[in-house]
């Protein structure tokens, strides 16, 4: 039986690509860190699993991960585990270079010290691309890293691809756009767009307040993206890729999409921190904007070339930009319900 490390096992990916090795017939190990309350909603329905087992660690902690590897000796690394809120990279940057550059370091020297043979999967992400030079974004497009969380992972990637060249280890970066669910965290603006679009839907609020509407994003759904991993570690050799669905979409129209899930159709007024969106129908403003969700510097339109991974992986998403806005609406609204 294969034995896969993830780490990030409660996050939106760790817990899709928890089920889907756990489908293919994988020992899981997830590692978790402690928190006061368990934090573990987006695994409950496989925590009963007897391949699935929880390792307490922290990416943080040298010593710890580098008994877990060594007791361990994972076919597959999944190091998954970040602080991935942009924002909050401004108000903890140490902290969050701390796991997302230092942390991949510690994973990697673990596995070279006690593992060599494990292959490593590294999550990268087109953030690193920040203030593109080209669209759409391929593997050697420049990095111009706009945040310090896109910083921290721009050194991620590196020195995931050094380790490579220079142990020979088998280590691959998946260059992942930006991608959603309906376990994605509450403060991403897709799951804040649905929920509070759920929330107006049921009488629940009455106004989405966001930041930038025109940033656009290439966004895909997360268990197509989960599958792009593994697909990456099953390659005959190690490489860095590009997962993305080469479309872009700005957030405003993401707002749209998500309002038309509820019969609504929105129509924009103003420019900028005065825009509103007014409900067609009863004509209140249900979206406006506030400076508060500006960032000091923004990442305008990330759009990905993921030519290399259909060729060489065989690679394509399956769930289409609407289906996947519908999906969460939908699924936000029924969370709603059960409280009402
Ligand atoms: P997420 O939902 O925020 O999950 C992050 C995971 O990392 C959580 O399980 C979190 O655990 C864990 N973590 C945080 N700090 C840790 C630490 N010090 N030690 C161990 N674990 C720690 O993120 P996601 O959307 O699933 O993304 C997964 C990875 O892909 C991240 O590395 C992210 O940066 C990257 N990425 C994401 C996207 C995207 O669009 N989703 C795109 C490109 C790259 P707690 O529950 O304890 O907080
Ligand atoms: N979060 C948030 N909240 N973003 C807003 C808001 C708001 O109210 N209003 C507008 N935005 C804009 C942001 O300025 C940004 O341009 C865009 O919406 C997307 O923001 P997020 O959903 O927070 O994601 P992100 O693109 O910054 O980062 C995500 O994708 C990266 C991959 O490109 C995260 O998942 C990262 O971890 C990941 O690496």
């Amino acid at each position: 039986m294969k034995k896969a490390l993830i780490t990030g096992l409660s996050g939106q990916d760790g817990s899709y690509l928890a089920e889907f090795l756990l489908k293919k017939g994988y020992k899981v190990y997830g590692l978790n860190r402690r928190k006061a309350i368990a934090g573990l909603d987006n695994v409950n329905g496989i925590l009963h699993n007897k391949n699935l087992e929880i390792v307490e660690g922290d990416l943080l902690e040298t010593s710890r991960l580098n008994m877990i590897v060594r007791d361990i000796k994972p076919d597959e690394i999944y190091n998954l585990g970040a602080q991935s809120f942009v924002p909050y990279s401004w108000i903890n940057p140490i902290f969050t270079c701390d796991i997302n550059s230092l942390g991949v370091l510690r994973m990697l020297e673990a596995l070279r010290s006690y593992s060599p043979k494990s292959k490593f999967y590294q999550a990268s992400s087109s953030e690193i691309f920040g203030k593109v030079l080209e669209t759409p974004q391929h593997e050697l497009s420049y990095n111009y890293p706009r945040s310090p969380y896109a910083c921290s992972k721009s050194f991620g990637f590196n020195i995931t691809r050094n380790y490579r060249e220079s142990y020979d280890m088998f280590a691959c970066n998946g260059i992942l756009f930006n991608h959603e669910s309906e376990r994605r965290g509450e403060q991403f603006v897709t799951r804040k767009i649905t929920l509070t679009v759920a929330e107006i839907y049921l009488g629940i609020s009455k106004k989405l307040t966001l930041g930038n509407l025109n940033a656009k994003r290439d966004w895909g759904y997360a268990p197509d993206y989960v599958r792009a991993m593994w697909m990456m570690m099953q390659h005959k050799k190690a490489d860095d890729y590009v997962i993305a669905t080469g479309k872009e979409h700005s957030v405003r129209q993401f707002c749209e999409k998500a309002f038309q899930a509820v019969d609504i159709d929105v129509e924009w007024k103003g420019n900028g921190i005065n825009e509103k969106g007014i409900n067609k129908k009863t004509k209140k403003v249900i979206v406006d904007v506030s400076n508060k969700f500006y960032r000091p510097t923004e990442v305008d339109i990330l759009k990905g070339d993921a030519s290399k991974a259909k060729r060489e992986l065989g690679w394509e998403p399956e769930v289409s930009f609407d289906e996947m806005i519908k999906k969460m609406v939908k699924n936000d609204i029924k969370i709603l319900e059960k409280d009402l």
